[in-house]
């Protein structure tokens, strides 16, 4: 049974990115708890197109073709929706771009063009709606859109490292903001969209089943009062499974000494962290150093006489 969630209805929300795929899901199921939505997408066609569903639906929104990756236009959107809805309740951090490549076929362009949009964007946006919401005094609630890939995945170096910045930034956020009561979570989708197509590895790991519309009850949720006390969490759902994503930690032993030279820090790898080693990328892969004790030895091919 779906419940309703609290403090959703008439509060006011501005997803990016929301022309298509899981952002426009997340502007939809916001409108239709009764949220009134400013609907962003640089294809301001497609931004339309979603907020006149909307309307359609007797929901309210307007859309914005606005830029997330110009912090003037990233302010001018925000203005847009308190003028529009009177307050900013709620961001989702949504826009963003995503392309396969290994270190060395990387080109600078496509690298700034990707950090720009899914890195400067969220801060940019983030930051005019924090103003927004701390102007009023009325806190807000911010969902950035991360990744699993946050945690290491092959070809998706560039990407993933702007997933893992979008983690640190809510972890940071969170901090920053809990006294002014803005809370900032992080989610961690898979779903049928645009970007899953383009790539023929996520289209395996992403059956058609798992729609955008199934990643929205946890963005609704994160987003509403009922998510009181819930901040600077990364949540990933994919489709069956919903968790918290581990947050980064120092990790015991932490040796001491006076100052580290050469010998010291082998020997501490040699004689220490040499069982510590941990296994790295969202495929949790074993160093190589660890394998011999990780991996079962291959049987040794039998010889005729
Ligand atoms: N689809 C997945 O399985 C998946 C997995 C992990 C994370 N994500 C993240 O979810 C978010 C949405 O992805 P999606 O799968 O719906 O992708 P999508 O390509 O279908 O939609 C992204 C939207 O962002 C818009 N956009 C791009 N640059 C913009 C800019 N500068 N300003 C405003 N809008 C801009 C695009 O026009 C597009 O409509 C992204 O941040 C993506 O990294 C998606």
């Amino acid at each position: 049974m779906n419940t309703q969630l609290r403090g959703l209805r008439d509060r006011a929300m501005v997803v990016t990115g929301a022309g298509r795929g899981l952002g426009e899901a997340f502007a939809l199921h916001l409108a239709q708890a009764g949220a009134a939505v400013l609907v962003n997408d640089i294809d301001a066609e497609l931004a339309e197109r979603t907020a006149e569903t909307i309307r359609g639906f007797g929901g309210r929104a307007i859309a914005s073709g606005h830029t997330v990756t110009d912090p003037e236009q990233a302010q001018e959107m925000v203005e847009r929706c308190v003028a529009e809805f009177g307050a900013v309740d709620g961001l989702v951090n949504n826009a963003g771009l995503n392309y396969e490549a290994l270190p060395w076929q990387e080109e600078p362009d496509r690298v700034r063009e990707l950090v720009e949009v899914n890195v400067l964007g969220v801060i940019y946006t983030g930051i005019a709606a924090v103003k927004a919401m701390m102007a009023r005094g009325r806190g807000g609630a911010i969902v950035n859109v991360s990744s699993g890939a946050s945690l290491g995945q092959r070809k998706l170096g560039v990407y993933s490292a702007s997933k893992g910045a979008v983690a640190s930034l809510t972890y940071s956020w969170a901090l920053d903001l809990e006294e002014a009561g803005i809370r900032v979570n992080a989610v961690c989708p898979l779903a049928h969209t645009r970007m899953v197509w383009q790539s023929e590895r996520s289209l395996r790991s992403c059956p058609p089943d798992r729609t955008p519309s199934r990643i929205a009850p946890l963005v609704l949720f994160l987003l509403s009062d009922d998510a009181e006390g819930i901040t600077g969490q990364m949540v990933r759902c994919n489709g069956p499974q919903l968790h918290i994503v581990g947050q980064p930690h120092l990790k015991a032993p932490i040796l001491e000494r006076t100052t580290w030279d050469a010998d010291t820090v082998r020997r501490a790898f040699d004689e220490v962290f040499g069982a510590h080693l941990e296994p790295y990328g969202l495929e949790k892969r074993v160093p190589p150093r660890l394998r011999k004790w990780t991996e079962t030895p291959p049987t040794t091919p039998l010889r005729s006489a």
